[in-house]
């Protein structure tokens, strides 16, 4: 039996017969989750603790009311702490043309941070988080929640403004690599 606290602050009780059953095997399951045709966004952030962007398939929607969003962030990379320590973070949907951004984020070629940057053409809405000018689309957020979950962060955001949209094609992820729908 599972205890969990629920919003309303009360707690659930979950009759699970599975609390101590071990996870699936982690290289099982990365297998699996290759299975999924994702859509890759780039998340960007910028403030006191400095410039940093991570390519990222784990964007997802949270609610509209606000509008609402969140993703996951693993934990091990230093330069990650900058999104909680930047309180801010804009979201920016990929389009195939943007896919030397996705790349240069992803760490391929290992390049220098102002590299990175050098890869897309930026600007703001109304935090510091750099919005790039071609993406498909972009949300530029505040940080309203940052928990830890296993090796990631689940960071959630408020969205406070919405760029305006570029045409093209989406750029996915799917079977460990890129796809132009
Ligand atoms: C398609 C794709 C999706 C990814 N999704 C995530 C993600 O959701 N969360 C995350 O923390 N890292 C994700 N990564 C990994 C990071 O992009 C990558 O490890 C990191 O930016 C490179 O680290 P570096 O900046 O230390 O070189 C993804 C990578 C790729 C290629």
């Amino acid at each position: 039996m599972l205890r969990e606290s629920g919003s309303s602050g009360k707690s659930l009780v979950l009759k699970s017969g599975v609390a101590s059953h071990p996870p699936a095997d982690r290289v099982h399951f990365r297998e699996a989750m290759s299975h999924f045709a994702a859509p890759v966004c780039l998340v960007t952030t910028d403030g006191p603790a400095g410039r940093r962007g991570v390519t990222v398939t784990s964007v997802c929607s949270v609610s509209d009311e606000p509008p609402t969003v969140l993703f996951c962030l693993n934990q091990t990379s230093l330069a990650n702490t900058r999104f909680d320590q930047n309180g801010v973070f804009a979201v920016n949907l990929l389009a195939s043309h943007n896919e030397p951004v996705a790349r240069a984020f992803a760490g391929e070629g290992q390049l220098e941070l102002e590299a990175r940057f050098a890869a897309g053409r930026w600007t703001r809405l109304v935090t510091d988080a750099p919005v790039l000018m071609d993406a498909l689309i972009s949300f530029d957020c505040r940080v309203i929640d940052s928990r830890p979950v296993a090796t990631h962060r689940v960071i959630v955001g408020e969205v406070l403004a919405i760029g305006e949209p570029t045409a093209g094609n989406s750029l996915l992820y799917r079977a460990r690599r890129y796809h132009s729908l």
